[in-house]
């Protein structure tokens, strides 16, 4: 097995980072879909109810996954040259600021919050008796239409991941998800 990335495609470290972040990202999206579709009842509610705890689990596995990528960034599969290659550059670079920025956003009101954040139990932020406003209203205003972007962006990623795939047959997805 191929641990490390190489030129000519991602290894195992990147490709778990990633397929691990798709599927809890599109959890997220599955129980803020059912939620805005039928509003709040029991069925949704578990939906609703692992929202913060997995929003944790991915906050810290993207932070793994940025510093994993910036440290593999000479040995990774690069882009090509031309305009198409600076969009793919500048789209991925879109979804990693999205991926950090959302759960960030909505850690920060945790923490300004009077409730406090226990995920799974383990108190992260205590109770607090005050509100800090400034931090609770920035994702007040931006966690769930950043969210909803992140998912645009998403579809359009999987979107030109059929194009290669199917028009320009360059093995784009091969290097994230096949054996050779
Ligand atoms: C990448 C991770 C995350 C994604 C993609 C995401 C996405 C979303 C989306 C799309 C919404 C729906 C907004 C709407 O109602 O229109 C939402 C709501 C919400 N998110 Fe997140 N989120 C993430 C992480 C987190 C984290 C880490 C927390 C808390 C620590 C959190 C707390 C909330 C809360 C409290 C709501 C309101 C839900 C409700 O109405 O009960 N999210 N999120």
């Amino acid at each position: 097995m191929q641990i490390f990335d190489s030129s000519d495609r991602y290894g195992a470290v990147s490709r778990g980072l990633h397929w691990a972040v798709a599927v809890l990202i599109l959890w997220q999206f599955l129980g803020m879909g059912l939620k805005l579709i039928f509003g709040r009842n029991d069925f949704v509610g578990f939906f609703v109810g692992t929202h913060q705890p997995v929003g944790f689990v991915i906050f810290w596995l993207v932070v793994f996954r940025v510093l994993w990528a910036l440290a593999s960034r000479k040995r990774r599969p690069d882009h090509g040259t031309g305009m198409l290659a600076k969009a793919a550059a500048a789209g991925h670079g879109l979804l990693y600021a999205l991926m950090i920025a959302i759960p960030t956003l909505a850690l920060l009101r945790a923490w300004g919050g009077t409730r406090g954040f226990a995920p799974f139990g383990f108190e992260v932020f205590a109770p607090r008796e005050v509100e800090i406003a400034w931090a609770t209203s920035l994702a007040g205003l931006l966690h769930g239409e950043l969210g909803w972007v992140l998912a645009v962006l998403i579809v359009g990623h999987i979107a030109m991941v059929a194009v290669h795939e199917r028009f320009w047959r360059d093995g784009t997805l091969r290097k994230m998800a096949g054996r050779r």
